[in-house]
Protein backbone atom coordinates (compact mmCIF):
# COMPACT_ATOMS: atom_id res chain seq x y z
CA UNK A 1 0.00 0.00 0.00
CA UNK A 2 1.14 3.29 -0.85
CA UNK A 3 4.45 2.05 -2.60
CA UNK A 4 4.84 4.46 -5.29
CA UNK A 5 3.52 7.59 -2.45
CA UNK A 6 6.83 6.15 -0.15
CA UNK A 7 8.78 6.67 -3.70
CA UNK A 8 7.18 9.69 -4.50
CA UNK A 9 8.09 11.59 -1.20
CA UNK A 10 11.52 9.79 -1.37
CA UNK A 11 12.50 10.52 -4.83
CA UNK A 12 10.47 12.48 -6.96
CA UNK A 13 10.55 15.98 -5.01
CA UNK A 14 8.27 18.01 -7.53
CA UNK A 15 5.30 14.92 -6.80
CA UNK A 16 6.09 14.18 -3.03
CA UNK A 17 5.23 18.32 -2.65
CA UNK A 18 2.21 17.96 -4.64
CA UNK A 19 1.25 15.31 -2.07
CA UNK A 20 1.66 16.74 0.40
CA UNK A 21 -1.27 18.72 -0.51
CA UNK A 22 -3.57 16.28 -0.70
CA UNK A 23 -6.25 15.05 1.55
CA UNK A 24 -6.07 11.14 0.96
CA UNK A 25 -9.94 11.21 2.47
CA UNK A 26 -11.21 13.46 0.17
CA UNK A 27 -10.18 11.89 -2.95
CA UNK A 28 -12.55 12.52 -5.66
CA UNK A 29 -14.10 9.31 -6.41
CA UNK A 30 -14.30 9.58 -10.61
CA UNK A 31 -11.95 11.14 -12.50
CA UNK A 32 -12.10 11.73 -16.27
CA UNK A 33 -9.55 12.91 -18.54
CA UNK A 34 -9.40 14.18 -21.67
CA UNK A 35 -6.32 13.56 -23.22
CA UNK A 36 -5.26 16.43 -26.10
CA UNK A 37 -2.20 17.25 -27.54
CA UNK A 38 -0.57 14.47 -28.36
CA UNK A 39 0.07 15.23 -32.42
CA UNK A 40 1.24 18.78 -31.19
CA UNK A 41 3.72 17.25 -28.41
CA UNK A 42 5.02 14.77 -30.96
CA UNK A 43 5.18 18.13 -34.22
CA UNK A 44 7.53 20.26 -31.27
CA UNK A 45 9.58 17.36 -31.58
CA UNK A 46 9.65 16.68 -35.30
CA UNK A 47 7.92 13.23 -35.01
CA UNK A 48 4.73 12.20 -36.87
CA UNK A 49 1.69 12.47 -34.84
CA UNK A 50 1.69 9.19 -34.19
CA UNK A 51 4.73 9.35 -32.10
CA UNK A 52 2.76 11.28 -29.74
CA UNK A 53 -0.01 8.78 -29.34
CA UNK A 54 2.25 6.71 -28.22
CA UNK A 55 4.15 8.00 -26.03
CA UNK A 56 0.67 9.04 -24.76
CA UNK A 57 -0.62 5.39 -24.35
CA UNK A 58 2.59 5.17 -22.13
CA UNK A 59 1.22 7.75 -19.70
CA UNK A 60 -1.94 6.19 -19.57
CA UNK A 61 -0.46 3.20 -16.89
CA UNK A 62 1.87 6.16 -15.23
CA UNK A 63 -1.38 8.03 -14.26
CA UNK A 64 -3.42 5.05 -13.34
CA UNK A 65 -1.00 4.26 -10.88
CA UNK A 66 -1.24 7.56 -9.56
CA UNK A 67 -4.95 7.85 -9.30
CA UNK A 68 -5.10 4.00 -7.75
CA UNK A 69 -2.65 5.09 -5.09
CA UNK A 70 -4.60 7.95 -3.88
CA UNK A 71 -8.01 6.16 -3.79
CA UNK A 72 -9.56 6.95 -6.67
CA UNK A 73 -12.23 4.40 -7.79
CA UNK A 74 -12.51 5.26 -11.97
CA UNK A 75 -10.76 7.16 -14.22
CA UNK A 76 -12.37 7.17 -17.60
CA UNK A 77 -9.79 8.33 -20.19
CA UNK A 78 -11.34 9.72 -23.19
CA UNK A 79 -9.35 7.56 -25.90
CA UNK A 80 -11.34 7.48 -29.48
CA UNK A 81 -14.38 9.38 -29.94
CA UNK A 82 -16.72 9.37 -32.59
CA UNK A 83 -15.87 11.96 -34.41
CA UNK A 84 -12.27 10.46 -34.26
CA UNK A 85 -12.57 8.11 -37.24
CA UNK A 86 -12.40 11.39 -39.24
CA UNK A 87 -8.63 11.72 -39.06
CA UNK A 88 -6.38 10.49 -41.90
CA UNK A 89 -6.91 6.49 -42.37
CA UNK A 90 -3.29 5.79 -41.03
CA UNK A 91 -3.80 7.62 -37.95
CA UNK A 92 -7.36 6.18 -37.03
CA UNK A 93 -5.41 2.30 -37.86
CA UNK A 94 -2.39 3.13 -35.61
CA UNK A 95 -4.81 4.91 -32.90
CA UNK A 96 -6.76 1.13 -33.15
CA UNK A 97 -3.66 -0.97 -32.83
CA UNK A 98 -2.93 0.92 -29.52
CA UNK A 99 -4.78 -1.48 -26.87
CA UNK A 100 -3.46 -4.90 -29.27
CA UNK A 101 0.14 -2.90 -27.61
CA UNK A 102 -1.37 -1.51 -24.41
CA UNK A 103 -2.85 -4.70 -22.78
CA UNK A 104 0.16 -6.96 -23.15
CA UNK A 105 2.54 -4.81 -22.18
CA UNK A 106 0.60 -3.44 -18.92
CA UNK A 107 -1.91 -5.82 -18.09
CA UNK A 108 0.36 -7.74 -15.37
CA UNK A 109 1.38 -4.84 -13.38
CA UNK A 110 -2.53 -3.58 -13.54
CA UNK A 111 -3.78 -7.00 -12.03
CA UNK A 112 -0.86 -7.12 -9.71
CA UNK A 113 -2.69 -3.75 -9.01
CA UNK A 114 -6.40 -4.96 -8.65
CA UNK A 115 -7.23 -2.49 -11.58
CA UNK A 116 -10.37 -3.47 -13.40
CA UNK A 117 -10.51 -2.72 -16.90
CA UNK A 118 -14.07 -1.39 -18.68
CA UNK A 119 -14.98 0.72 -21.57
CA UNK A 120 -17.68 3.02 -22.64
CA UNK A 121 -18.80 3.31 -26.14
CA UNK A 122 -19.29 1.45 -29.32
CA UNK A 123 -17.94 -1.63 -30.11
CA UNK A 124 -19.98 -1.96 -33.29
CA UNK A 125 -17.63 -0.06 -35.83
CA UNK A 126 -14.32 -0.88 -33.67
CA UNK A 127 -11.71 -3.49 -35.47
CA UNK A 128 -12.16 -6.86 -34.83
CA UNK A 129 -8.37 -7.34 -33.10
CA UNK A 130 -9.05 -3.52 -31.00
CA UNK A 131 -12.38 -5.30 -29.79
CA UNK A 132 -10.01 -8.76 -28.91
CA UNK A 133 -7.68 -6.40 -27.17
CA UNK A 134 -10.38 -4.50 -25.23
CA UNK A 135 -12.34 -7.69 -24.31
CA UNK A 136 -9.78 -9.83 -23.30
CA UNK A 137 -8.39 -7.04 -20.68
CA UNK A 138 -12.18 -6.89 -19.45
CA UNK A 139 -13.16 -10.44 -18.91
CA UNK A 140 -9.25 -10.72 -17.13
CA UNK A 141 -10.08 -7.88 -14.72
CA UNK A 142 -13.56 -8.71 -13.95
CA UNK A 143 -12.97 -9.87 -10.64
CA UNK A 144 -10.60 -7.20 -9.55
CA UNK A 145 -11.94 -4.57 -7.18
CA UNK A 146 -9.77 -1.68 -7.43
CA UNK A 147 -9.26 1.30 -9.29
CA UNK A 148 -11.71 0.46 -12.47
CA UNK A 149 -9.61 1.93 -15.67
CA UNK A 150 -12.46 2.77 -18.26
CA UNK A 151 -11.22 4.04 -21.68
CA UNK A 152 -13.80 5.81 -23.82
CA UNK A 153 -13.58 4.28 -27.46
CA UNK A 154 -15.68 5.35 -30.19
CA UNK A 155 -17.89 7.15 -27.32
CA UNK A 156 -19.31 10.93 -28.25
CA UNK A 157 -21.51 12.02 -25.93
CA UNK A 158 -24.50 13.31 -28.22
CA UNK A 159 -24.77 9.77 -30.11
CA UNK A 160 -25.14 8.28 -25.86
CA UNK A 161 -28.20 10.85 -25.11
CA UNK A 162 -29.84 10.54 -28.49
CA UNK A 163 -29.19 6.46 -28.14
CA UNK A 164 -30.73 6.46 -24.34
CA UNK A 165 -33.87 8.65 -25.25
CA UNK A 166 -34.49 5.96 -28.21
CA UNK A 167 -34.35 3.58 -25.85
CA UNK A 168 -36.57 5.77 -23.07
CA UNK A 169 -39.40 5.88 -25.97
CA UNK A 170 -39.26 2.20 -26.92
CA UNK A 171 -39.68 1.22 -23.30
CA UNK A 172 -42.31 3.68 -22.87
CA UNK A 173 -44.15 2.49 -25.79
CA UNK A 174 -43.79 -1.19 -24.63
CA UNK A 175 -45.39 -0.09 -20.93
CA UNK A 176 -42.15 -0.77 -19.33
CA UNK A 177 -41.65 2.78 -18.25
CA UNK A 178 -44.20 4.97 -17.58
CA UNK A 179 -43.10 8.86 -18.72
CA UNK A 180 -43.78 10.38 -15.60
CA UNK A 181 -41.55 7.96 -13.61
CA UNK A 182 -38.36 9.84 -15.72
CA UNK A 183 -36.36 11.47 -13.45
CA UNK A 184 -32.47 12.47 -13.81
CA UNK A 185 -31.46 8.84 -12.00
CA UNK A 186 -33.38 7.10 -14.23
CA UNK A 187 -31.71 9.42 -17.39
CA UNK A 188 -28.86 8.12 -15.94
CA UNK A 189 -30.08 4.21 -16.10
CA UNK A 190 -30.22 4.71 -20.04
CA UNK A 191 -26.25 6.22 -20.22
CA UNK A 192 -23.61 3.88 -21.29
CA UNK A 193 -22.19 4.64 -18.06
CA UNK A 194 -24.94 3.53 -16.09
CA UNK A 195 -22.90 1.68 -13.85
CA UNK A 196 -20.79 4.79 -12.83
CA UNK A 197 -20.81 7.59 -10.86
CA UNK A 198 -20.58 10.46 -12.19
CA UNK A 199 -17.25 12.55 -12.66
CA UNK A 200 -16.50 14.82 -9.66
CA UNK A 201 -13.44 16.09 -12.11
CA UNK A 202 -12.49 16.49 -15.22
CA UNK A 203 -9.13 17.00 -16.14
CA UNK A 204 -8.51 18.38 -19.20
CA UNK A 205 -4.85 18.42 -20.86
CA UNK A 206 -3.11 20.58 -23.75
CA UNK A 207 -4.82 24.32 -23.25
CA UNK A 208 -8.12 23.67 -24.91
CA UNK A 209 -11.02 24.53 -23.02
CA UNK A 210 -13.82 22.21 -24.46
CA UNK A 211 -15.37 19.42 -23.59
CA UNK A 212 -15.81 17.96 -27.41
CA UNK A 213 -18.48 15.60 -26.84
CA UNK A 214 -17.58 13.72 -23.83
CA UNK A 215 -19.68 12.45 -20.93
CA UNK A 216 -21.81 15.49 -21.72
CA UNK A 217 -24.92 14.38 -19.13
CA UNK A 218 -22.81 12.97 -16.89
CA UNK A 219 -20.50 16.08 -16.21
CA UNK A 220 -23.10 18.30 -15.43
CA UNK A 221 -21.68 19.21 -12.17
CA UNK A 222 -17.79 18.11 -12.28
CA UNK A 223 -15.17 20.31 -11.53
CA UNK A 224 -13.47 21.06 -14.37
CA UNK A 225 -9.50 21.29 -14.31
CA UNK A 226 -7.23 22.63 -17.35
CA UNK A 227 -3.50 22.56 -17.86
CA UNK A 228 -1.19 23.60 -20.82
CA UNK A 229 0.91 20.63 -20.85
CA UNK A 230 0.58 17.97 -23.70
CA UNK A 231 -1.15 14.72 -22.23
CA UNK A 232 2.45 12.67 -23.31
CA UNK A 233 4.26 15.20 -20.56
CA UNK A 234 1.18 14.81 -18.23
CA UNK A 235 2.92 13.70 -14.42
CA UNK A 236 2.06 12.43 -11.48
CA UNK A 237 2.78 15.97 -9.96
CA UNK A 238 0.69 17.66 -12.21
CA UNK A 239 -2.32 14.90 -11.37
CA UNK A 240 -1.84 15.75 -8.09
CA UNK A 241 -2.06 19.82 -8.35
CA UNK A 242 -5.23 19.01 -10.15
CA UNK A 243 -6.67 16.82 -7.19
CA UNK A 244 -5.33 19.65 -4.71
CA UNK A 245 -7.04 21.93 -6.28
CA UNK A 246 -10.09 19.97 -6.71
CA UNK A 247 -10.05 19.67 -2.75
CA UNK A 248 -9.86 23.45 -2.47
CA UNK A 249 -12.92 24.15 -4.38
CA UNK A 250 -16.64 23.89 -2.79
CA UNK A 251 -18.51 21.70 -4.29
CA UNK A 252 -22.63 23.74 -4.02
CA UNK A 253 -24.47 21.08 -6.75
CA UNK A 254 -26.54 24.81 -7.37
CA UNK A 255 -27.20 25.19 -3.96
CA UNK A 256 -25.55 27.77 -1.77
C1 LIG B 1 -5.92 13.65 -28.68
O1 LIG B 1 -4.72 14.28 -29.05
C2 LIG B 1 -5.68 12.24 -28.39
C3 LIG B 1 -6.31 11.19 -28.97
C4 LIG B 1 -7.35 11.34 -29.99
C5 LIG B 1 -5.93 9.80 -28.64
C6 LIG B 1 -5.66 9.55 -27.19
C7 LIG B 1 -5.22 8.17 -27.00
C8 LIG B 1 -4.20 7.80 -26.20
C9 LIG B 1 -3.41 8.76 -25.42
C10 LIG B 1 -3.84 6.35 -26.04
C11 LIG B 1 -4.93 5.54 -25.45
C12 LIG B 1 -4.47 4.24 -25.04
C13 LIG B 1 -5.14 3.08 -25.22
C14 LIG B 1 -4.58 1.85 -24.67
C15 LIG B 1 -6.41 2.99 -25.96
P1 LIG B 1 -4.63 14.97 -30.49
O2 LIG B 1 -4.19 13.95 -31.46
O3 LIG B 1 -5.93 15.61 -30.82
O4 LIG B 1 -3.53 16.05 -30.27
P2 LIG B 1 -3.44 17.46 -31.01
O5 LIG B 1 -4.65 18.24 -30.57
O6 LIG B 1 -2.17 18.05 -30.50
O7 LIG B 1 -3.44 17.20 -32.48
Amino acid sequence: MFKLVKEWLGGNKQASAGLKDIELDKVPAHVAIIMDGNGRWAKQRGLPRVAGHHSGMKNVKKITMAANEIGVKVLTMYAFSTENWKRPKDEVDFLMKLPQEFFPLEIEELIENNVRIQMTGWKEGLPDFTLKAIEGAIERTKNNTGLILNFALNYGGRKEMIAGVQDIIRDVQSGKLRAEDLDESKFSSYMLTADLPDPDLLIRTSGELRLSNFLLWQLAYSELWFTDAYWPEFTESLFLQAIAEYQRRGRRFGGI
